[in-house]
């Protein structure tokens, strides 16, 4: 199957549109080798060897063009957007936006099948067109829009959910915007990684006969979770019940990925489990010694400095769960 077989402007041997005046492959060759390190060697070569041609970025006076940031109109194939959509778990409470949205595939399926509204934005004004006219034809043009803009100066703060299908160095670009997004917005990625430093939550690697480039004939689907920021001092009491004391903990965080020291009246207690998922935020405390036997387990909803959820305590044979907040000081 052709997968865009509409194309009259092709440069490219499987089927995408072309979108953009042909740049020498010596250019793109360039932008993908400085990139080689961070992605897998197959998806690299994969566009290099399929040809196809970048959109430039150029700047409106100079002409001088960012090649490391020129991504390419590769198409998802239709399996592989609905297997983003899954991953991400898209429904109806939904906006999407598809960074990079091409011929709109992303948005318009995220709306028809998933229920959700978004917009995507290109920097390609005829794909924009055509995306619009895609969602005109479905009577979805009030659940999906279409911008023309430049991904480099767009505001993603509406979405709860993005896609992408960008460069390895684009994505490293934007890996501190897409961080500092609301917590618990869901990143989904055709192929491509963000910095090192944030590993995804979710990597799927699937079959894709139809996919436009590549040999392998494989599609890489990653998945992150915006974290709340929780880095520092948490305190609360524990109730009277549990023998109350005040217990302390110090974190530090590193994206998704955290360590922490816990105390009860400063002395020190075992800090297991300790996650953040989004804004849900959840350990448990156990003693450091074997003397006593309790497994405290906490589970809230981070919202500034502060979270509140439940706790359940487990002492001897018997649980309570009781209300709880803490508070944090950075
Ligand atoms: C690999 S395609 C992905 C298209 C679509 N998201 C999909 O998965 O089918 C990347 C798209 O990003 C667009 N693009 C490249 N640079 C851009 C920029 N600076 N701002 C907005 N869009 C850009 C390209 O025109 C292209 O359509």
């Amino acid at each position: 199957m052709k997968p865009y077989p509409d194309s009259s402007r092709t440069a490219h041997a499987a089927g995408p549109l072309c979108t953009c005046p042909a740049r020498s492959g010596r250019v793109l060759a360039a932008a993908l080798l400085s990139v080689a390190l961070a992605v897998p060697l197959s998806s690299a070569t994969a566009w290099a060897q399929a040809g196809a041609a970048p959109v430039t970025r150029a700047a409106p006076d100079a002409g001088i063009v960012d090649e490391d940031t020129d991504t390419p109109y590769v198409p998802t194939p239709a399996d592989v957007v609905e297997r983003m959509l899954h991953l991400a778990g898209v429904g109806k409470a939904d906006y999407l936006i598809d960074i990079g949205s091409g011929d709109g595939r992303i948005v318009l399926t995220a709306v028809t099948k998933f229920g959700a509204r978004g917009h995507g934005i290109e920097i390609d004004p005829r794909l924009i067109e055509r995306s619009r006219l895609a969602a005109k034809k479905l009577g979805i043009s009030d659940r999906a829009q279409f911008l023309t803009q430049d991904l480099f100066e767009s505001d993603f703060s509406k979405a709860t959910v993005i896609s992408v299908y960008l460069l390895p160095k684009v994505m490293q670009l934007l890996t501190p915007k897409l961080a500092a997004l609301r917590p618990g917005t869901r990143i989904v990625s055709h192929d491509y990684a963000m910095l090192p430093e944030w590993q995804p939550d979710m990597t799927l690697r699937m079959f894709v006969p139809d996919k436009p480039v590549g040999r392998d004939r494989h599609s890489t689907l990653l998945l992150w979770t915006v974290p709340a920021p929780v880095a520092g001092r948490w305190t609360f009491d524990l109730p009277a019940a549990q023998g109350g004391g005040r217990v302390e903990i110090a974190v530090s965080q590193s994206y998704q990925m955290l360590t922490g020291k816990a105390t009860l009246n400063g002395q020190p207690l075992d800090l297991a489990g300790l996650r953040i998922d989004g804004e849900r935020l959840r350990f448990a405390l156990e003693p450091s010694g074997r003397a006593e036997r309790f497994r405290h387990e906490f589970d809230g909803v981070v919202k500034g400095d502060g979270v509140a959820g439940t706790a359940t305590f487990n002492a001897r044979s018997a649980a309570t769960t009781a209300k709880w907040e803490a508070r944090v000081a950075r």
